[in-house]
């Protein structure tokens, strides 16, 4: 099958009523035979997963009206890329070719991957070049919800489209009567539906990122009766939701379907309904959720993004029709199989703090936490700011300015790791307990990512968390702070980063070695 011949099957889909597009299993509207026949992914004897994944040009239809195609970078062709799925312990051998005109890489997000497969050019990988291609061969430990994307030029290459779902399964699945995938993004389109090209704009790296003017579920934007998912009465939903945006942070209203959450990045946690009425989704972040639909009740359910007050977002109808599956929700425990994880010791632990600070207003929120003393002066004076600290809000904004100076809009510990090499944020022996403390002295949220380990997030503002759950991105808020506990159990240099991407690039990040 051509990529032609597969991206009009999508099309016709659209016209057969766009449902598929945000169907079962099907990111892209392709079903995983029509991926595997395409791209060649298939089981060998071994039961490894076999995968080529190509990102190159192509075009897509985002805005689902004939007029407008845009011309993205995808994978095989797709965007999202294809679905791939394996269950919890098989191998995956996926070989990266590259068909783009610049360097590339893969970063299987979530994934406790062997370090040399982590797919950050320059610490784990040297780029694969265009032309070039690369084997990343390593087994799936934890079952639940991952993605993969690029990790080199990366605002731009996620930016234009390159990323894919990859979905582990658990040897015995949650009985449900469908299961969905929703990869959301956000797109910043020219009135013609071209990708605009400002990648990297001093306003979006100093603020909330790139934030676009298109948001898409699964490469296509809900609008009209597109974001329509024909459902049955009674019907059980497992929806597997996950942020692919640069920098868009989601606040999902689920209407009255009132989801259970099941998991949070990939890992079970213990069935519980949001705290909040909406559900926040930061840039990398997923949840696994269960939807039982009412036997009766409303025509129609509205998934809407609420983050931006007057600014909505439609995610999704999902409509409900035909008999009832049932006559009430079934019963039955939600609770997921855990993986199995390194549980930390705290008494032993070894204790870090990171402090992000900078942006626009930074200084203003730094002063507030020196104030309220949950930044200490002597946490400053190991950040090298205790200058700052005595000399008030002039001193602070002139120190700031000095700091940001050369572009590096953010800092971490008064740093710039990512450039000014002085090495590793956080050196660990291998089996040390981490407990790390991050202070988030800025006016932005943020979703810090760590790569190659699972954390169980501890506390916010001192109060435990309920649940704790495990998660490999936390989102913090302006002024908070988050206990973080994980075991250093991955030996190598292990990015800890904002993927708000365009804060990554202002300097939001740095490594976590594990010797
Ligand atoms: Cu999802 Cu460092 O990445
Ligand atoms: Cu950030």
């Amino acid at each position: 099958m051509t990529f032609k011949s597969s991206f009009s099957a999508t099309r016709r889909d659209f016209l057969l009523g766009g449902a598929a597009t945000l169907g079962v299993v099907a990111a892209g509207g392709l079903s995983m035979a029509s991926v595997i026949g395409r791209a060649g992914a298939s089981e060998n004897a071994g039961g490894a997963v076999n995968m080529l994944l190509r990102p190159g040009a192509a075009q897509a239809s985002l805005v689902p009206d004939p007029a407008y195609q845009t011309a993205v970078w995808a994978y095989n062709g797709i965007v999202p890329g294809p679905e791939i799925r394996v269950r919890q312990g098989q191998r995956l051998h996926a070989r990266l070719e590259n068909a783009l005109a610049q360097e590339t890489t893969i970063h299987w997000h979530g994934i406790r991957v062997p370090n040399a497969m982590d797919g950050v050019p320059g610490l784990t990988q040297a780029a694969v070049k265009p032309g070039d291609s690369f084997d990343y061969v390593f087994d799936l430990p934890d079952a639940g919800t991952y993605w993969y994307h690029p990790h080199a030029n990366t605002t731009e290459q996620l930016g234009r489209g390159l990323y894919g779902a990859l979905i582990v399964e658990e040897a015995d699945p949650l009985p449900v009567d469908r299961e969905l995938v929703w990869m959301l993004d956000d797109w910043r389109l020219t009135e013609s539906a071209a990708i605009d090209d400002g990648f990297n704009a001093m306003h979006d790296v100093g603020h909330a990122g790139r934030i676009g003017n298109v948001v898409t579920v699964n490469g296509v934007a809900p609008m009209g009766t597109f974001g329509d998912v024909p459902v049955r009465p009674g019907e059980r939903i497992r929806l597997r939701l996950l942020n692919a945006a640069n920098g868009r942070i989601f606040a999902l209203d689920f209407d009255e379907l009132a989801p259970m959450v099941i998991a949070m990045d990939g890992h079970p946690v213990t069935p519980h309904r949001n705290e909040t009425p909406l559900l926040l989704l930061g840039p990398g972040m997923r949840f696994d959720l269960v939807i039982d639909i009412p036997v009766s009740g409303k025509p129609s359910f509205a998934v809407t993004d609420r983050f931006y007050e007057g600014m909505e977002n439609a995610i999704a109808r999902l409509v409900p029709s035909g008999t009832p599956l049932r006559d009430h929700a079934p019963d039955g425990d939600l609770a997921l199989k855990p993986n199995s994880l390194p549980e930390s010791d705290l008494g032993q632990a070894v204790k870090h703090d990171l402090i992000y600070s900078g942006g626009m207003m930074g200084d203003m929120i730094l002063s507030q936490m020196i104030r309220s003393g949950h930044i200490t002066p002597e946490k400053l004076s190991a950040m090298g700011m205790e200058s700052a600290a005595g000399s008030g809000m002039g001193g602070m904004a002139n120190m700031m300015r000095s700091m940001f100076g050369a572009g590096n809009i953010w800092a971490v510990n008064g740093r710039d790791p990512d450039r000014d090499g002085n090495g590793p944020l956080v050196t660990l022996t291998r089996g040390q307990t981490c407990h790390l403390t991050l202070m988030n002295a800025t006016a932005w949220l943020h979703p810090i990512h760590l790569h190659g380990h699972a954390f169980r997030l501890l506390a916010r503002n001192d109060a435990p968390v309920r649940h704790q759950p495990w998660l490999d991105t936390v989102l913090i808020e302006p002024g908070d702070r988050v206990e973080i506990a994980f075991v250093a159990d991955n030996p190598g240099d292990w990015l800890i980063h904002c993927h708000i991407l365009e804060h990554k690039v202002g300097g939001m990040s740095g490594v976590i070695r594990v010797l």
